[in-house]
């Protein structure tokens, strides 16, 4: 069989044969036998906007893999901290390399004091944290001005250790600030996990200690959502980063389109939602109102890529059951399962593949933990941070050129200026 598509101008009559190769066919050379005519493919359904080795992802079969390693091992026997490595530098650290970045992610946690104390504090006090933190993440590089040498190698690594390290002290930050509590230090003789939540939690005991279960739940949570190729909000990464930009920039424009209910929203609508049914007797006429378009969509539910159960959703919903252990059951669960459970036996969810995405049960978990809803996003900018940065870098690597997508324009064809008083 050949691996290539032929094109035919049936204007001209003139065609063109096209390889295919690793899945995709070249625009460039479309280009040479279509000049001027574009790919018109709003939200990008069927462009691939790069090459990457980051992420493998199959969503007919519900695969996931970071660097070729299934999702479902990292998630057991890894931490996020070695799959941020993994993620950035193509391979597993071994024992001293781990050392080392681990020493080097604990000793970048702190922040300049005037981020906190003239920055975070100058929001309003009822600012949504998700909002401080994309600001913070921007502000980030007014501090650090060697963060313009992106081609050199040693400025890049500190950048991208900055920021990973960073990431929770400012999250945590900005819950802090939104409650009325004074900010929490980071602590170095913490685990990246245990730090972001003493940093979260801490009131007045010399030393603050999660539970380990929690701890160890939500760094798998963090293994999960450190990246998913190229989604909304690395597209954007990658995007901005094309134009040579900072990091803290472009990690501020990544975070900024998380903040949407569409990406990293979601599990907080997943929450509203939830509670809006209210009891297991509202869960049917609730999906009949899905069904009928009178209701919201069902959130939690269905993705653009995964046409199967997402592999991130059947981890996370074993994860549940450890952690409700520890906390207490979300009461939100059992409405939680009867909507899975009448929306998988529905043929207008089964026609149209919408199975529990990643969002469907990690606000349950986050919720019984003790985070309000509006960190939800803030949880999922913080390890998917090394995501971005680890496509930014391979985008710097590939020399690639500025993002710069074409139109097909629909509007008015030339016409002339009226002046105000005769219009
Ligand atoms: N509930 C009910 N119907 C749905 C849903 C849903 N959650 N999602 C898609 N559909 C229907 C949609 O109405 C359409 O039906 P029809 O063909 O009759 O018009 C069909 O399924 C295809 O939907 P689409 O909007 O064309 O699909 P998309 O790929 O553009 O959107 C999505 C993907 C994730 C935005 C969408 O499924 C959605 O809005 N889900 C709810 C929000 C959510 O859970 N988002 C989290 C995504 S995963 C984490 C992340 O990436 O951040």
């Amino acid at each position: 069989m050949t691996e290539s598509i032929t094109i035919t101008d049936n204007r001209s009559g003139e065609s063109l044969e096209i390889p295919i190769v690793n899945g995709g066919v070249a625009a460039a050379d479309w280009s040479k036998l279509l000049p001027g005519v574009w790919f018109y493919d709003p939200g990008f359904m069927s462009t691939a906007a790069c090459e990457s080795s980051i992420t493998y992802l199959d969503g007919e079969a519900g695969i996931l893999r970071y660097r070729g390693y299934p999702i479902e091992q990292l998630a057991a026997e890894s931490t996020y901290l070695e799959v941020a490595y993994l993620l950035l530098n193509g391979e597993l650290p071994n024992a001293s390399e781990f050392d080392e970045w681990k020493h080097e992610i604990t000793y970048h946690t702190f922040i300049h004091e005037n981020v906190r104390k003239r920055f975070l504090d100058g929001f309003h006090y009822d600012a949504h944290p998700m909002g401080m933190l994309v600001s913070a993440v921007a502000a980030l590089s007014t501090f650090y001005s060697d963060a313009k040498d992106i081609f050199d190698e040693e400025s890049r690594h500190k950048q991208v250790t900055r920021l990973i390290a960073k990431m929770p002290t400012l999250a945590a930050a900005a819950h802090r600030f939104s409650v009325g509590m004074p900010f929490v230090y980071p602590d170095n003789s913490l685990d990246f996990a245990g730090n972001f939540l003493s940093m979260m939690w801490k009131v007045a005991e010399p030393r603050f200690e999660a539970d380990p279960v929690l701890t160890r739940a939500l760094d798998i949570l963090f293994i999960l959502h450190a990246d998913h190729e190229q989604n909304c909000s690395t597209s954007a990464m990658r995007v901005v980063g094309s134009s040579h930009s900072d990091p803290y920039s472009a990690t501020a424009a990544a975070a900024a389109a998380l903040y949407g209910p569409r990406h990293g929203g979601a599990n907080e609508a997943v929450i509203r939602m939830l509670s809006e049914i209210g009891t297991l007797d509202d869960v049917a006429p609730f999906i009949a109102g899905v069904k009928s378009g009178s209701h919201q969509r069902l959130q939690g539910f269905g993705h653009r890529v995964y046409k199967s159960y997402d592999p991130r959703a059947k981890i996370i919903k074993k994860i549940a059951d450890e952690v409700f252990e520890v906390t207490g059951k979300n009461p939100l669960l059992d409405i939680a399962l009867k909507l899975e459970e009448i929306a998988l036996s529905d043929d207008y969810f089964i026609s149209r593949k919408l199975y529990p995405n990643v969002d469907f049960y990690s606000g349950l978990i986050y919720q019984a933990m003790g985070f309000p809803l509006s960190m939800f996003p803030v949880l999922f900018a913080i390890p998917r941070t090394a995501g971005w940065l680890a496509h930014w870098q391979e985008l710097l690597d590939q020399d690639s050129r500025i993002a710069r997508p074409r139109q097909l324009y629909i509007g008015h064809d030339v016409r002339n200026y009226v002046p105000l008083g005769s219009r």
